[in-house]
């Protein structure tokens, strides 16, 4: 008998709180000020890209990053330094691949070698799905 009466109470309470959750939840879809709760996930880049595939990395990577840091990635004197064994592959492949569009000139203190990085490789075709891909493609290199 009491529990009888607990669950009509509660099912009452759902009720009730059903009610009132339309226009509540009206309230949470997109305000203009909602497109910076991507900042929420406090990565740099506000991409969900897909896991990089090595593969199609690998045909880009020859396209366009070859000729500054090698077909091994072993560095070309002079144009870009080696990628492996960089420090830089302990990134996680959205903070790598958020340097890569943005690149390091060698204004940036960052510069390591006086060098230009140009962003994107210097290829602005790639998307950051293509730049995820090279990093996947990056982390097979020896
Ligand atoms: C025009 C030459 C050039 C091209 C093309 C180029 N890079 Fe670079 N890259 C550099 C130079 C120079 C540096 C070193 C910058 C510095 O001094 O800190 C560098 C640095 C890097 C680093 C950081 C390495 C480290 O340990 O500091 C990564 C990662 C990288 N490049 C990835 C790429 C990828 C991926 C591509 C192709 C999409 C690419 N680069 C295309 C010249 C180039």
């Amino acid at each position: 008998m009491k529990q009888t009466l607990i669950l009509s109470l509660l099912a009452a309470s759902l009720a009730a709180a059903g009610c009132s959750s339309p226009p509540s939840s009206t309230d949470t879809t997109p305000t203009p000020g909602a497109t910076t709760s991507t900042a929420a996930t406090s990565s740099p880049a506000p991409v969900a890209l897909a896991a990089g595939d090595a593969a199609k990395g690998k045909a880009t990577y020859d396209g366009t990053c070859t000729a500054c840091h090698g077909p091994d990635g072993k560095g070309v004197e002079g144009l870009g330094k080696p990628l492996v064994g960089s420090a830089m592959l302990a990134m996680k492949d959205e903070d790598l691949v958020a340097f890569i569009v943005k690149g390091r000139p060698p204004t940036d203190t960052a510069n390591t070698t006086g060098i230009d990085m140009p962003p994107r490789g210097g290829n602005p075709a790639l998307t950051d799905q293509d730049l995820a891909n090279v990093v996947a493609y990056m982390r097979t290199l020896k």
